[in-house]
């Protein structure tokens, strides 16, 4: 019997370098997709996912972030009173109960594996899952949701992985797999960032994870690895080596790497084209753009 994963770990503090000058003032999590920020995204995944406890690891000028999650009564109020029930919903849909919500300082950027490691005690002794918000995952169903059904099915650690182009490798970790059930594949390690000549697989660990509490454990213990930072990463492959599982989950969904701005403006127009209320005026831009630049070539 595997228990059940109530808490998720949403590690913000990063300082966001390539979008400045944008989070010179505003944090990462709070730029919008089509109009809503990048971290109800990941919110929203993990209520789906059965997440109760909202664990935000955070850093100075990240108020906003803080500021976004408390109710508006007042801006409430007043779309009531003009009967404005759609905008009520929506906002009504990304209020938080009070206590489920905490917030954990790094007070230094050493890297995820630290940030992580910030919200030990209060993830006391249970599993926990973690959520990059800037990894956003399209798709019908929520990520960890799918996530959670196998970690219930397999127990151990459960990263989701996604195929790369091998020349991509370098920009993740990989797993390394021991044997490939289809949806889920076992491990036998993981390597952060290898080149893809060194590479031993082109499978590839994106911002979701679901880890036992002896990570938090190892995480005591890790060194400054690839980068000068602590990495999550070692953390897991420290599990390995020590006789735990590690598996990866082939998720079923797009992957859009909104910590970068080609995959901000990709998420963008997939976001876009998905609302029904845009979809046309949008893709006719989008053809009219397209013939304007084959006309030009
Ligand atoms: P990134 O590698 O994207 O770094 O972090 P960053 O600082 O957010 O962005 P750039 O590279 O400067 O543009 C991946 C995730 O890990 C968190 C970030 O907030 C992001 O969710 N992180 C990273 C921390 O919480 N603390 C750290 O020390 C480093």
């Amino acid at each position: 019997m595997t228990r059940k994963i109530t808490k998720a770990i949403f590690p913000v503090a990063g300082q966001g370098t390539r979008f400045l000058p944008a989070t010179k003032s505003v944090p990462k999590e709070i730029m919008t997709l089509v109009d809503r920020p990048l971290i109800q995204y990941a919110i929203d995944e993990a209520r789906e996912a059965g997440i109760t406890e909202f664990i935000f690891v955070t850093s100075r000028g990240k108020g906003a972030l803080e500021d976004y999650f408390d109710h508006s009564p007042q801006l409430e109020a007043s779309l009531e009173a003009k009967g404005k029930t759609d905008l009520l919903n929506i906002l009504r849909a990304t209020n938080m109960e009070s206590g489920a919500i905490a917030y954990v300082r790094q007070h230094k950027a050493l890297g995820l594996g630290h940030a992580v490691w910030c919200a030990g005690r209060l993830i006391g002794n249970e599993p926990f899952a973690v959520i990059l918000p800037d990894d956003v995952i399209q798709g019908e169903e929520s990520c960890l949701k799918q996530m959670v059904e196998a970690y219930e099915e397999t127990g151990g650690n459960i990263v989701a992985a996604m195929e790369v182009p091998y020349e991509k490798t370098s920009s993740y970790g990989v797993l390394d797999v021991k044997e490939d059930m289809g949806q889920i594949v076992s491990t036998r390690g993981m390597v952060e960032k290898p080149k893809a000549d060194e590479a031993p697989s082109n499978l590839a660990v994106i911002g979701r994870y679901i880890l036992n509490p002896s990570v938090m454990e190892n995480l005591s213990r890790t060194q400054k690895g690839a980068g000068g930072e602590i990495q999550l990463t070692d953390a897991i492959a420290q599990e390995i080596e020590e006789g735990r599982d590690v598996y990866g989950l082939r998720f079923r969904g797009q992957r859009f790497d909104c910590g970068s701005k080609a995959g901000f403006l990709q998420a963008t127009v997939s976001f876009g084209l998905a609302r029904e209320e845009l979809r046309d005026e949008f893709s006719n831009y989008l053809s009219e753009l397209h013939s304007l630049r084959s006309a030009a070539e």
